[in-house]
């Protein structure tokens, strides 16, 4: 059901814990499965130098959370903003169906956390004017509109 990849970054997740100076905090949750996932950044000039996240939640999302910060850990700003959630599923060499849900939460919670460093910078990310963290995400677990 699961890849080694998934198996992989489930059992031995990267960049895990918190971050006690982050420079922006993003959290966003799953009404349905009660999963939460929370990302702490570093920025210097743009550049996302550290990041590490805390993830409740079911496997799959633990999987997508270590492998989205792997993806952009060094990334510009604008990269990371393009993280989508079918990147992460296709670095994890797939989820199952019932499971997209999990890496739509590791996009969201990058880009919560990219509002948050918007908020306290006032610097303005293109791409975040119709972005919600309190938008559940659930209503966005397809692959396909991500395109
Ligand atoms: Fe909710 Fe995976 S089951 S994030």
């Amino acid at each position: 059901m699961y890849t080694e990849k998934v198996m992989e970054h489930f059992t031995h997740p990267r960049n895990v814990g918190v971050m006690e100076d982050a420079d922006a905090v993003g959290e966003v949750g799953n009404a349905k499965c009660g999963d939460i996932m929370r990302m702490y950044l570093k920025i210097d000039d743009d550049i996302i130098t550290d990041i590490k996240f805390q993830t409740y939640g079911c496997g799959s999302a633990i999987a997508s959370s270590s492998m989205a910060t792997e993806l952009i850990k060094g990334k510009s700003i604008d990269e990371a903003m393009k993280l989508t959630n079918k990147a992460v599923v296709e670095a994890l060499e797939g989820l199952p169906p019932v499971k997209i849900h999990c890496s739509v939460l590791a996009e969201q919670a990058i880009k919560a956390a990219l509002l948050d460093y918007s908020k306290r910078t006032g610097k303005h990310i293109d791409g975040l004017e119709d972005f919600d963290p309190n938008e559940d995400a659930h209503d966005h677990g397809h692959e396909e509109d991500e395109d």
